[in-house]
């Protein structure tokens, strides 16, 4: 077996060099690429990731296995024919570490970068990808072709982080409660030096899908601010880049120059919006009942007062367009305290896309099914709906 890993390793050193100049080009002089800097661009939050939490330590010794069991991705594409042939005849060990490291190096982990040098991890880093991409399992569970937007909902963040060295271990007893598919990037910051607590405890939400939000015009479920907001958010102060962000309305400021993710926004945001949402797989709903669910849907379940389409919001709805129109948690009876610790301290209607593709539903998670939201608005509402009823109005979400 050993022997088989050696000849894989010597495939992957084979063709590094062919798989990194595949995306080298796009990244001097020609004007910046979205899916470039969305997929491999970590902004330089490696400051983060190895300088603080060093997780260089804990990846270095974790196997392909327990890496896919916590939802990270392997992008098939940047495989070399040797290993897919090895994997396919079963002849990489999978629970190998030193695979884990390969597969580094070939910048084949969706989402996680890192830097081999002299066969040790030396850096790694973290991208827009890891949770707001997936695979389509077309090779094995977690190993594919990439889906850039779709909401990565197996990523056990939480449990990742955990692994950390360099954590107390409250904290990391409190991510591990966060399981797979969400996140609080409303916990702490990451200001370039320290770890800046913002609200305690955790309140883990739903990774959302960023297709399908081409003019929805106002981002996240609490509507801070349009994507580019968002993003120098996300990208300085939660995945720990090297720039700069300001808001004072949640009173948060972090400066750092050389800034490696204002630049890039433009770019990014013309790539975020061209990721169109999937259609519904063919046979996953039923096209009658759908049709009468999208009646109800508009009419007498009154759902479509909120969701309106096109995009299935009325965020822009509101007298000033670049005011957003928003919601009391009380109005749609979901959880507050979340809402409670951002800029607007609402809800913002959300846009209805890829349903299927990315349960659990609602920001914190707590509708399971698509049944599950509707009963929410048949109690919330006073509805009545019964039970055909609830079937057609799910068969039409479907479809969206
Ligand atoms: C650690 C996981 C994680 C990473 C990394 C991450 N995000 Fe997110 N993203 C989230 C979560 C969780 C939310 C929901 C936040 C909210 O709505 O309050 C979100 C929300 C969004 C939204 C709003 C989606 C909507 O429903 O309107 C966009 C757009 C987005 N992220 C883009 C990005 C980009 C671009 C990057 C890289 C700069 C990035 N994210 C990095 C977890 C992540
Ligand atoms: C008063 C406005 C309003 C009405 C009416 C309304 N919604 Fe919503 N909807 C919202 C808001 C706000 C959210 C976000 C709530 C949250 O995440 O906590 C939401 C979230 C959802 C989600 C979750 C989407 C996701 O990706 O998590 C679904 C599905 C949904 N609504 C379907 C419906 C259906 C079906 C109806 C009619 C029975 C309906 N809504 C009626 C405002 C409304």
């Amino acid at each position: 077996m050993r022997r088989l890993i050696g000849g894989a390793a010597l495939a992957f050193a084979a063709t590094l060099t062919a798989a990194l100049s595949a995306f080298g080009p796009e990244q001097s002089g020609k004007p910046l690429d979205g899916q470039a800097i969305f997929r491999f661009d970590t902004f330089g939050d490696e400051q983060f990731w190895t300088d603080v939490l060093r997780m260089q330590e804990p990846i270095a010794t974790v196997s392909p296995a327990t890496a896919l069991a916590v939802g990270l991705k392997v992008d098939v594409d940047a495989l070399p024919q040797g290993v897919i042939d090895a994997l396919r005849a079963g002849q990489v060990n999978l629970n190998d570490p030193a695979v884990t490291l390969a597969l580094l190096q070939l910048n084949a982990v969706v989402g996680v970068k890192g830097t081999v040098a002299n066969g040790q991890l030396t850096r790694v880093g973290i991208t827009c990808a890891l949770c707001h991409s997936s695979v389509d399992n077309s090779f094995a569970p977690g190993i594919g072709h990439r889906m850039d937007g779709w909401a990565n909902t197996s990523l056990n963040v939480g449990a990742i982080v955990s692994l950390s060295p360099a954590l107390p271990d409250a904290l990391k007893a409190e991510l591990r409660t966060w399981g797979p598919g969400k996140y609080d990037p409303r916990h702490h910051a990451f200001d370039g030096t320290n770890i800046i607590p913002l609200n305690s405890p955790s309140l883990p939400i739903v990774i959302p899908p960023i297709y399908g939000l081409k003019n929805v015009g106002f981002e996240t479920y609490t509507a801070d601010g349009p994507i580019s907001y968002w993003n120098s958010y996300v990208g300085v102060g939660q995945m720990g880049g090297h720039g700069s962000f300001s808001d004072p309305r949640i009173g948060l400021t972090i400066t750092q120059t050389p800034d490696l993710v204002t630049p890039k926004l433009p770019a990014l945001l013309d790539y975020q919006l061209r990721l169109r949402p999937p259609a519904p797989p063919a046979g996953s709903f039923d096209p009658e009942a759908a049709d009468r669910g999208e009646e109800l849907f508009k009419d007498r379940a009154g759902c479509a007062t909120c969701h309106r389409s096109p995009a299935y919001t009325d965020v822009l709805d509101g007298p000033d367009h670049d005011v957003p129109l928003l919601h009391d948690p009380s109005e749609v009876g979901t959880e507050a305290g979340y809402a409670a610790r951002t800029a607007t301290g609402k809800y913002r209607t959300t846009p209805l896309r890829g349903l299927l593709q990315h349960a659990p539903y609602f920001h914190d998670g707590s509708a399971p099914d698509l049944l599950a939201v509707v009963n929410h608005y048949d109690q919330q509402f006073g509805l009545h709906l019964t039970d055909a009823q609830k079937h057609d109005l799910v068969e039409f979400l479907k479809t969206l």
